[in-house]
């Protein structure tokens, strides 16, 4: 009796401390955060050796800067609070010009995803894990804490948001505001607990590999992505540059980079790097300009057989290259993501397709027909059984044979007057 009275105490201290470090989420200095510095300590509460270690490891990681917050565990984001963040995130956006680094964010959460480990989060992916210092130290991380730093503002304003889904949140959002296609996005990401959960290093691509195109299928066919992924995720190098400083790749600054806008330097793939857009690949195949960055894995994309065939589809088309980008990149954001609600929250209902009206027999390709006139067309099409949907057939054949049959029994006429 006395030890079950034990233990439901000690599960309600710790469900109260477990909502206290909920609510220390969103402000670190919160006094509501109950400070558990050692296991003893812990132990004169009457928690479990299991609960403890918890409690500990949380506490002592938090201890480490902003950017070892423990989250809720199993907390799917909430969707209003989502909607208000991306509103926050477009006014950072148009304020800091920081698109290029946000969407470098949420992919390099993503990629660590292994589709050989079924566990979670042991198979990394877009959990969060990205926020813990110690995988903000991969060499691949280089420069992220920066934008870290320029969202932890927003993520402190709603504690009903995961890190995992904040960084897909303002990666896809980059991309629509920098007037790239609309990215099928779904949240509900559940955050890892602690550093202890972050990936290992290395699963994330080189750019300097002695093989590129071997390279990039051995770390994206690991993620579970094909050719034309590869392809199309490298096309968001049309956004932001390289700098020495980070990666070790690129110029100290260009003529397109040195006056900025944010702060300025490094070497862009593109002219306007700010703008989400085909220009990336028309760029690497006329490798026009000094000043332009091709790293190793770009130059693969048009040296490679099978990458060839995307690469130059999407220099050429740059609606192809949206819509197999905002895929790839809806997929990407998804990678080994655990789901809470399991089938994810959608933020924008799908907008309905417009109408399909072709009416070929009026239609001058010019100018849009009003409603009523429509309405009336259609009517005209449905009472003979067609459709203004569809345009006339056109039977070539069956105009010709009337034509020849009319021109016969004409012909016997005239003969047998
Ligand atoms: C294909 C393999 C890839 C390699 C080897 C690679 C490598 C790099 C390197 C070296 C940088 C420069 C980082 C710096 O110095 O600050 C960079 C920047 C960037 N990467 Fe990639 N990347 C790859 C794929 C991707 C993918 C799949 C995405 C997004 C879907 C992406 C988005 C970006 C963006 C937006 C930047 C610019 C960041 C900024 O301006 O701060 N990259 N990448």
């Amino acid at each position: 009796m006395a030890s079950s009275l034990g233990t439901a105490a000690s599960s309600r201290i710790f469900a109260a401390s477990r909502l206290s470090l909920r609510s220390s989420a969103s402000s670190a200095a919160s006094p509501s955060l109950i400070s558990f510095s050692s296991s003893s300590s812990l132990k004169s509460f009457g928690f479990s050796r299991l609960q403890r270690r918890s409690l500990v490891n949380v506490s002592s990681s938090s201890s480490r800067g902003f950017s070892t917050v423990a989250s809720p565990k199993c907390a799917a984001s909430d969707p209003d609070q989502l909607k208000s963040a991306r509103e926050d995130i477009k006014e950072l956006l148009k304020s800091t010009f920081c698109h290029p680094i946000l969407v470098r964010l949420g992919w390099h959460d993503a990629g660590t995803y292994n589709k050989n480990i079924e566990e979670w989060p042991q198979r990394g992916g877009a959990n969060g894990s990205l926020r813990f210092e110690v995988e903000l130290k991969h060499a691949a991380n280089a420069g992220l804490i920066n934008a870290l730093k320029l969202i932890q503002p927003i993520k402190d304003k709603y504690s009903g948001i995961t890190y995992a889904d904040l960084f897909q949140l303002a990666s896809a959002t980059a991309i629509e505001e920098a007037g790239g296609p609309k990215i099928p996005m779904k949240y509900g990401r559940v955050d890892v607990s602690g550093p202890n959960e972050c990936p290992e290093e290395g699963r994330l691509p080189a750019a300097g590999p002695p093989s590129p195109a071997d390279h990039l299928r051995e770390v994206f066919y690991r993620m579970g992505l094909n050719d034309k992924e590869i392809v199309a995720l490298s096309g968001a190098h049309t956004l932001g540059r390289s700098r020495p400083d980070r990666s070790g790749w690129g110029k100290r600054e260009t003529k397109y980079t040195k006056d900025g806008p944010g702060a300025p330097g490094g070497q862009s793939w593109t002219v306007q790097w700010l703008k989400f857009d085909n220009l990336y690949f028309k760029d690497i195949k006329a490798k026009r300009d000094e000043d332009l960055l091709v790293l190793p894995t770009d130059a693969a994309l048009f040296e490679d057989h099978s990458f060839k065939v995307y690469a130059e589809k999407y220099a050429e088309d740059q609606e192809t290259f949206f819509k197999d980008y905002a895929e790839a990149h809806a997929k990407l954001s998804n990678l080994g993501a655990k789901f809470d609600p399991p089938e994810g929250i959608v933020l924008d209902a799908p907008t309905a397709a417009p109408e399909k009206f072709v009416a070929a027999k009026y239609s001058t390709g010019k100018r849009e027909l009003s409603d009523s006139m429509k309405q009336k067309i259609r009517a005209e099409y449905e009472a003979i059984g067609g459709s203004p949907d569809r345009p006339l057939p056109t039977n070539y054949f069956l105009n010709i044979m009337i034509f020849i049959g009319v021109l016969a029994i004409l012909t016997s006429l005239l003969g047998s007057y």
